[in-house]
């Protein structure tokens, strides 16, 4: 079976290449390697396209023969979105439209697009549900709304993609307005997976766009104290890379559409992040923190509920402190 992954190259995209190349899937890589590293997939036996998700016509010729398309392309820094916010729409709004019309022209029978758990923003409800108001924070977030709305319209309503003139009949989505109902769609079968915060090897350690656990082993590593914005007193949920590879190919192979989220389950400080990482490389007792004003578009608290993806069979299986040990292994 054919599958095509934008973003292949990147820190989620490459361990989900490397799970799909061990269960037998033949792998296409669509990557503009704008944040991604060829690096990251050398080793593997995956196919790699070049180019961007802007480019309607790269994408449809790159899809032919695709039974399953795994979509992770984006500008993935909420930072970086912020400042350059035309790039973001350009890229994970209008990119993802392209993505989801080349789908239904090419007849691919089921796309995964990669959400976020930023499309809640800062709701109190913890932990968070997928029936939850969504009510994004960042740019970022809204692109990634974006994202949904276009998956789900355009996979329920193959028409719409195709620009089909219908003259007599009246385009009915009524799925749009019950928003959080799962459909077995008429159209494509469709998963959109909201990720929380994803960790592990090959997640980019040095850049100013870098998330919190990498540049936190980092500052470790380095010597320096650990930089936190806000008071650390702020929570996130931590999923580890090969969790999130496992789930979506679950999910690619379960016969089911819908909205999942996709998290540990737990809720941890940033505070208490620092402390494991400091005691796991061995400095608990020299711990230096730093601590910034928050930063735009950052939420206070974070967990997922995943008690829809644990009924139909999933569970993660990688624990925060084993995932941080092979992680800090990797950067080492
Ligand atoms: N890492 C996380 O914690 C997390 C959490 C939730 C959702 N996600 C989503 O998962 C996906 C993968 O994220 P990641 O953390 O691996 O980030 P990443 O930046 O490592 O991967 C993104 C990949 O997309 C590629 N890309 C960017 N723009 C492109 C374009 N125009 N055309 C083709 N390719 C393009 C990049 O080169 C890179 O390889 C993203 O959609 C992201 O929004 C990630």
């Amino acid at each position: 079976m054919k599958v095509l992954v934008t973003g292949g190259a990147g820190f989620l995209g490459s361990h989900l290449v490397e799970s799909l190349l061990d269960k037998g899937y033949d792998v296409l890589v669509f990557d503009d390697l704008s944040t991604g590293d060829i690096k990251n997939i050398q080793h593997t036996d995956a196919q790699i396209v070049i180019e961007s998700i802007r480019n309607y016509d790269a994408v449809v010729s790159a899809m032919k023969k695709v039974d399953i398309v795994f979509h992770l392309a984006a500008v993935t820094s909420i930072i970086e979105t912020n400042l350059n916010p035309y790039n973001a729409f350009e890229v994970n709004t209008l990119g993802t439209l392209n993505v989801l019309r080349a789908v239904v022209k090419c007849g691919v029978s089921k796309i995964i697009f990669f959400s976020s758990a930023a499309v809640y923003g800062d709701n109190p409800n913890i932990p968070i549900n997928e029936s939850a108001v969504l009510e994004p924070k960042s740019v970022y977030g809204l692109t990634k709304l974006d994202g949904e709305y276009i998956t789900k319209i355009y996979s329920i309503s193959p028409r719409l993609a195709e620009q089909i003139e219908i003259k007599d009949e009246t385009i009915s989505i009524p799925e749009i307005v019950g928003w959080n109902h799962d459909d077995k769609s008429n159209g494509v079968d469709y998963i959109i997976l909201r990720a929380f915060n994803a960790y592990g090897p090959r997640q980019r350690m040095d850049s100013q766009y870098s998330a919190v656990i990498p540049k936190f082993i980092n500052f470790v590593l380095k010597n320096r104290p650990i930089t936190i914005f806000g008071d650390g007193t702020q929570t996130r949920d931590f999923i580890y890379a090969s969790d999130v590879a496992d789930a979506s190919i679950f999910l690619a192979e379960k016969d089911v559409s819908g909205i999942f989220n996709l998290g540990n389950g737990n809720e941890i400080t940033i505070y208490e992040l620092a402390t494991r990482i400091a005691g796991i490389l061995g400095v608990s007792d020299n711990m230096q923190v730093e601590y910034k004003p928050p930063q735009e578009g950052d939420i206070y608290r974070s967990a997922a509920d995943i008690s829809k993806l644990k009924q139909i069979g999933f569970s993660p299986s990688v624990s925060l402190q084993e995932g941080l040990v092979k992680t800090i292994n990797y950067f080492q």
